[in-house]
């Protein structure tokens, strides 16, 4: 198959059209069959429930070519439960997990000329969402749904290559509200914006959010879960006791590949700010879909500057071999556990 004539070293992490994307309406209480369409907009109701008490949730996974040329992805069942927790807390129904996890193979297939080629750099980003499309108008769930995937072809979400990022602290949570931060709906991220552009305003890549409820506890940044690596080499993952971090699959995936494949000692455990300021880390990261696992060189609070030495200016030791396991195990080139890696075709 000729894959199309795109400059894959130098894609950003963007939106192109691509010759397909999948399309699924809920109406009378039932999901229809779906399918493929080439048609990328919507036309809906001015009254349509997402655009006024934002009934919406989405996923976020990628498609890799392996080096013997399969397309395969990233344990899809877990972006499947994960979406149906989301729409759960929203009211909306959930989409069948296997459904989903059929719909991301159909429109992956169906785009395998955009998935880019191995050893590129770049992934084919696939985006699954949902959102309401009936008529609202007292404040209530909608009663008519579609569900989504679009896919386009990503290069890394930090520009820079394995160059450590600066944090900043935000002063406004990223999700609203309090407890809701552990789904993937369209309102936390809305949430993020300005606390995220003021961030960027500030020169830093992203902010650390802390605990909204009582700002001692750090929680994540708005787009990837942090990790933390201890003077003695132990991974420390923080834990929030409000359940308001993301699962990651990123992370928890990560987890299994620190115990279990690289021997390390892992403590997920709630972590406060003041541990970080104390300096008990010697290493930070950030992991997820988009992020990968991106070095952290240094988190910033005001006048006081928290510095990662064994990565603050590129991915320390552990994180470095954290991430070349991970993406090996997902473009195939080592063999994870089993029932990790998706084949597509
Ligand atoms: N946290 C947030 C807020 C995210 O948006 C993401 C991205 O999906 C993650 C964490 C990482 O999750 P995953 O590893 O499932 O992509
Ligand atoms: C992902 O990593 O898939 C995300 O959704 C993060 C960001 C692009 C929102």
């Amino acid at each position: 198959m000729e894959k199309k004539d795109i400059d894959w070293a130098n894609l950003p992490f963007g939106y192109m059209k691509t010759d397909f994307s999948y399309v699924c309406n809920f109406k009378n209480g039932a999901w229809e069959e779906g399918g493929l369409t080439p048609d990328h907009s919507i036309q809906m109701s001015e009254c349509a429930g997402i655009l006024h008490y934002c009934q919406e949730v989405f996923e976020g996974l990628k498609a890799y070519t392996t080096e013997q040329g399969e397309i395969v992805c990233f344990r899809p069942d877990l972006n499947a439960k994960r979406m149906a927790d989301s729409a759960e807390r929203l009211c909306m129904p959930a989409f069948p997990e296997d459904k989903f996890i059929e719909a991301v193979k159909m429109v992956v297939k169906a785009n395998a000329a955009w998935v880019p080629p191995f050893g590129s750099g770049a992934t084919l980003y696939v985006r699954p969402f949902m959102f309401a499309t009936g008529d609202v108008i007292g404040v209530k769930p909608a009663d008519e749904y579609q569900f989504r995937i679009l896919v386009t072809p990503v290069g890394p979400y930090f520009k820079g290559g394995d160059t450590a990022v600066t944090l900043g602290i935000a002063e406004y949570d990223r999700a609203a509200p309090h407890g809701t931060g552990n789904i993937k709906a369209g309102l936390n991220y809305a949430m993020s914006l300005k606390p995220g552009m003021e961030a960027h305003a500030k020169g830093y890549a992203e902010n650390l959010y802390l605990d909204s409820q009582s700002r001692t506890y750090v929680e994540e940044t708005g787009g990837a879960n942090v990790l933390f690596v201890d003077a003695e080499g132990t991974l420390v993952v923080p834990q929030s006791h409000t359940d308001s971090i993301l699962p990651s699959v990123t992370r928890r995936s990560l987890v299994v590949v620190a115990r279990d494949l690289l021997g390390l000692k892992v403590v997920e455990r709630p972590v406060k700010w003041e541990e970080v300021l104390a300096g008990s880390f010697i290493e930070c990261g950030l992991c997820g879909t988009a992020a990968v696992i991106s070095p952290v060189g240094h988190i910033v609070d005001d006048e006081t500057v928290v510095e990662f030495p064994a990565g603050a200016e590129t991915s320390g030791p552990v994180m470095k071999k954290l991430r070349a396991t991970l993406t090996d195990i997902q473009q195939c080139k080592i063999e994870g556990p089993e029932g990790w890696v998706c084949k597509i075709m």
